[in-house]
C-alpha cells in the first residue's frame, strides 16, 4: 500500500488494504459488536475467492480487525465465494443460552447459488473468531422455476412467526423481476418454502433483489428499535419495512407496510410502491448500498451499516491498494407520521469531535460565500441551522419536471441554492457542494437536496455526477437542517434531521489535508440567515489488527 493517501478515511470504517463491499451479519453479542464484510484476500478489486473478514468493537467505532477470516471457500457448496448474509441470535432453553448463527450463500462448485448455515466453534471466545460450517450445507438451494439458480443469495437475519416456526426471506432474480422468497423452519437447519404467500414480494424491473432486508419499526414517536422476533406483529404502531438493494440502480430502496402472520395469512402489505423514479423511498441518495440493519439490545435502537464504493477508476484502485468504504453506522427509525424512515449517525461518533467552532446569526447574503475556519476541513463533522425566507417567494416547479431533478441542480433560483461547499481548494476551483434549493408546487412547497460532484476534482476520469432528490415540506417550515461527514475522500449528508441522506465519494486534487476548506454559500437571490452552525474538527479513530 503507499504512502501519502489523502483519500483513505480517518474515522470510516476500512481494511488495512484490498477489496472490501457489503456489510455482512453486524450484531451486538455478550457486550461486543461484530462486523463481518464481503472481503477480498487477494487485491483491490472484486475477488473470485470473496470471505467474510471479521472485526470487533466496543462502541462501533473504534475496531480491531481480526486476521482471521470467519468464512472463506472451502466446501463445493461455497468453492466460488462465501457471499453475503446475516446472523441471527437464538435464544434457546430460555433466554440464558444464546446462540449466533450465520446463514450466508456459498457460489457453489456448480456456480449456483445456495444458503449455508455456520455457528462459533467456540461460543466461549468473545470475539468468535472461528466458525464451523454445518455438515447438512447447503441448507437451502433455490426452488426450480421461481427464480435463476445463479441468483438467488443475501439470506435476512431470521425472526420468529407467532406460530414459533423461524422465517427468512432470500433474495432473487427472475428475468428482471427481483423477488425476495419467504422460508420457514422448526430447527433453523431444515428450511421449507412458504407454501401459501411466495414470492413475498416481487417487483418488475429492478434485476436481482440483493440485500433484502426485513424488520419491524415502531411509529410510537420515539427513536426506539423493535426487537427482531420480540414484539406483537399485530399492534397498531408496528409497522414493517423491506428493504431491497435494487440492482439495476444500484441504490437501496424500502417499501413501508403491514406485516400480517396469523393462523390463514403471511403477507406484507406495502403501503407504497417502488417505481424507480427519483420520488421513490431510499435510504439514501448517493452511493450507498447492500446495507443490513441490526437491533442493538446494549441501546434499543436499530442500526444500520452501507457500503460505499468507490466513484475512481480501477486502475486508481490497484494503485491505492484498496476499495469501498462502509458508512457511519447509522441509527434508523420511522418518523412518527409512518411515511419515511429516519437516520442519524450514532451518538458514539461525537466523541471524536474536538476544537469546535461555531457561527450564530449570520446573515449570508444573496450571492455571497463564508469561509468556516478553524477546523480540520478534511476531517469534520458539521451541523447547520438555515432559516428560511418567506416560501410564500420561491420559484415555482413544474411537476412535470420533478423526476428529473438532475437539472435542477446547477440552477440558480430565489431561495436557494445555499449550503455548504466540502473539500474546497481556497480558490474554489475544487469544491463539492451539498445545498437546498426551496420551490412551490400545486401541492404545497417541496425541497431539493442535491450533492454536486461535478467540480469535486481536477482529475479527469471520476464518475462526477449530480445526487439530487425533490421532497414536499410543511408550508409553515422556518429552518431547514444539514449534518455533513467530510473524511478525506467520502461526505455524508444528512438533510432534515435525518429524512434525506446523500453519500458520495470525491478525490480532490488540491483539496485534500491541510489544503482542503469548508464554506458557507448563498447562490439563490433571497438571503438567507445561519441560524447556528456548529463544526468539530475529528479525531482518528483507533483500528488496530489482532
Ligand atoms: C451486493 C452483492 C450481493 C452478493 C455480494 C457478493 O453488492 O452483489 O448480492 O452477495 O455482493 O460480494
Amino acid at each position: 500500500v503507499p504512502q501519502n493517501q489523502p483519500y483513505r478515511t480517518c474515522y470510516h470504517f476500512q481494511p488495512q488494504q484490498n477489496w472490501m463491499n457489503d456489510p455482512n451479519g453486524p450484531m451486538y453479542y455478550k457486550g461486543v459488536y461484530h462486523l463481518f464484510y464481503q472481503y477480498n484476500p487477494d487485491g483491490a478489486t472484486f475477488g473470485e475467492k470473496m470471505v467474510w473478514a471479521h472485526s470487533v468493537s466496543y462502541d462501533l467505532i473504534n475496531w480491531i480487525h481480526l486476521n482471521h477470516h470467519a468464512l472463506q471457500p472451502s466446501h463445493h457448496y461455497d468453492i466460488h465465494g462465501c457471499f453475503s448474509g446475516s446472523t441471527t441470535i437464538l435464544h434457546q432453553h430460555g433466554q440464558e443460552q444464546q446462540q449466533p448463527f450465520i446463514l450466508y450463500t456459498g457460489f457453489d462448485e456448480k456456480k449456483h447459488q445456495v444458503q449455508n448455515l455456520a455457528m462459533p466453534k467456540n461460543p466461549q471466545d468473545p470475539f468468535l473468531r472461528e466458525w464451523t460450517k454445518h455438515p447438512q450445507n447447503p441448507i437451502i438451494t433455490a426452488p426450480i422455476g421461481l427464480v435463476e439458480q445463479e441468483n438467488f443469495r443475501d439470506p435476512t437475519t431470521a425472526w420468529k412467526g407467532s406460530d414459533g416456526k423461524w422465517r427468512v426471506i432470500v433474495g432473487a432474480r427472475d428475468g428482471d423481476i427481483g423477488k425476495a422468497i419467504l422460508y420457514h423452519s422448526e430447527d433453523f437447519v431444515n428450511w421449507e418454502l412458504n407454501p401459501n404467500n411466495n414470492p413475498f414480494c416481487e417487483i418488475d424491473g429492478i434485476g436481482m433483489c440483493e440485500c433484502p432486508d426485513f424488520f419491524p419499526v415502531s411509529i410510537d414517536g420515539t427513536k426506539h428499535g423493535v426487537h427482531d422476533y420480540d414484539y406483537d406483529s399485530s399492534s397498531s404502531v408496528i409497522r414493517h419495512v423491506l428493504k431491497i438493494s435494487y440492482q439495476n440502480k444500484q441504490q437501496e430502496y424500502y417499501l413501508i407496510g403491514m406485516y400480517v402472520c396469523d393462523d390463514e395469512e403471511e403477507k406484507f402489505v406495502a403501503e407504497n410502491e417502488i417505481r424507480g423514479n427519483s420520488l421513490d423511498l431510499k435510504l439514501d441518495h448517493g452511493e450507498f448500498y447492500a446495507s443490513k440493519s441490526f437491533f442493538d439490545h446494549a441501546k434499543k435502537r436499530r442500526v444500520i451499516w452501507g457500503w460505499v464504493k468507490e466513484l475512481d477508476t480501477e486502475q486508481d484502485d490497484i494503485h491505492k491498494g484498496w476499495a469501498g468504504l462502509q458508512a457511519i453506522p447509522r441509527q434508523v427509525w420511522i418518523h412518527e407520521n409512518g411515511k419515511w424512515l429516519m437516520q442519524w449517525p450514532i451518538e458514539e461518533l461525537e466523541r471524536l469531535r474536538e476544537n469546535q467552532v461555531s457561527i450564530v446569526g449570520h446573515k449570508l447574503v444573496a450571492g455571497s460565500t463564508l469561509q468556516v475556519s478553524g477546523i480540520t476541513a478534511s476531517q469534520a463533522d458539521v451541523e447547520v441551522v438555515f432559516e428560511l425566507p418567506d416560501l410564500e417567494s420561491a420559484e415555482w416547479l413544474d411537476s412535470k419536471e420533478v423526476c428529473s431533478d438532475k437539472e435542477y441542480a446547477s440552477k440558480s433560483s430565489i431561495i436557494g441554492p445555499f449550503g455548504l461547499l466540502a473539500l474546497a481548494s481556497k480558490d474554489l476551483t475544487e469544491q463539492t457542494a451539498i445545498f437546498f434549493t426551496i420551490y412551490r408546487t400545486h401541492n404545497g412547497f417541496s425541497c431539493l437536496m442535491c450533492t454536486d460532484l461535478t467540480r469535486s476534482s481536477l482529475k479527469q476520469d471520476l464518475h462526477k455526477t449530480t445526487y439530487a432528490t425533490i421532497f414536499d415540506i410543511d408550508p409553515s417550515l422556518k429552518t431547514i437542517s444539514l449534518r455533513t461527514l467530510i473524511d478525506g475522500s467520502i461526505i455524508e449528508s444528512f438533510g432534515e434531521k435525518g429524512r434525506v441522506c446523500i453519500t458520495n465519494r470525491v478525490y480532490p486534487l488540491l483539496a485534500t489535508g491541510k489544503d482542503a476548506h469548508l464554506f458557507l454559500f448563498n447562490n439563490g437571490k433571497h438571503n438567507v440567515s445561519i441560524s447556528e452552525l456548529n463544526a468539530w474538527s475529528m479525531k482518528r479513530a483507533e483500528f488496530l489488527q489482532q
